[in-house]
C-alpha cells in the first residue's frame, strides 16, 4: 500500500448522504471486479455486461486493464510492484465510481490475491459493495484463443514475465461469482452477474 505523503490535508465531507444520493441518482453503486488470465474473457464479459446494464437504464462504466494502461497507468509495467500499484490505483478509482452510485466494472488480470484484497478492503471500509468475479478459464484455452498473439510471443521468449507462462496467477478463493468461460456463453455470464445483483438487492429490475 502506498504511504500518505502529503501533510496538512483535511478530509472535506460533502453535503449529500449516501442514502440521499442513491435516491437522487436512482440506483446503488458497486464495483464488479473481474479477475482472470489474459484471454480469459474479462473484457468481453465486461463489455457485454456494461451494455446490458445501460440498456436496463442503469449507469455502468467499464475500467479495462489495457485501456487504463494507455492513460492513468501509462507509467506502469508488469513487475509485481507495478501490478500492485496498477491495482491499488484502479481500486481507488472504482471506489469513487461506486461511491457516485455507478456500477463500476473492472477488468484487470489482478494476479495477486493481496492486491485484490486491498481493493476489497478499500470498498468495505467505505461501506461500498465489492463483488469479485473470477473469470475462470484453463490456461490451455486462453492460450489457444490468444486474441492478441501475446501467449505466442511469451512462449517464444519475446515477452518476459507473462501471467500464466512465467509469472504467477493466484486463483481467487473467496470470489462472489465464478464464471468459467470455457463452458459458459457471454450471454449466460451476463445473466448470472445480473441475477447476482438482483438477488443481493443491488438492482431492482
Ligand atoms: S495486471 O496484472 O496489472 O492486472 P492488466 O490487466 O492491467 O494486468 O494488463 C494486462 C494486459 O496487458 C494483458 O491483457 C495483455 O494484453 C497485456 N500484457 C502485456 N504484457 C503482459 C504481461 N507481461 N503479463 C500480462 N499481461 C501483459
Amino acid at each position: 500500500m502506498a504511504e500518505q505523503k502529503a501533510t496538512n490535508i483535511t478530509w472535506h465531507e460533502g453535503d449529500v448522504t449516501t442514502d440521499e444520493r442513491q435516491k437522487l441518482v436512482g440506483q446503488k453503486g458497486a464495483t464488479l471486479w473481474m479477475t482472470g488470465l489474459s484471454g480469459s474473457g474479462k473484457s468481453t464479459v465486461a463489455c457485454a455486461l456494461e451494455q446490458a446494464l445501460l440498456h436496463m437504464g442503469l449507469n455502468s462504466y467499464r475500467l479495462d486493464g489495457d485501456n487504463v494502461r494507455h492513460g492513468l497507468n501509462k507509467n506502469l509495467g508488469f513487475s509485481a510492484e507495478d501490478r500492485a500499484e496498477n491495482i491499488r490505483r484502479i481500486g481507488e478509482v472504482a471506489k469513487l465510481f461506486a461511491d457516485s452510485c455507478c456500477l463500476a466494472i473492472t477488468s484487470f488480470i489482478s494476479p495477486y490475491a493481496a492486491d485484490r484484497d486491498g481493493a476489497r478492503k478499500l470498498h468495505e471500509d467505505a461501506g461500498l459493495p465489492f463483488i469479485e468475479i473470477y473469470v475462470k478459464c484453463p490456461l490451455e484455452v486462453a492460450e489457444q484463443r490468444d486474441p492478441k498473439g501475446l501467449y505466442k510471443k511469451a512462449r517464444a521468449g519475446e515477452i518476459k514475465g507473462f501471467t500464466g507462462i512465467d509469472d504467477p496467477y493466484e486463483e481467487p478463493t473467496n470470489a462472489e461469482l465464478v464464471i468459467d468461460t470455457s463452458t459458459t456463453s457471454v450471454e449466460d455470464a451476463v445473466a448470472q452477474t445480473i441475477a447476482y445483483l438482483k438477488d443481493n438487492g443491488l438492482i431492482n429490475q
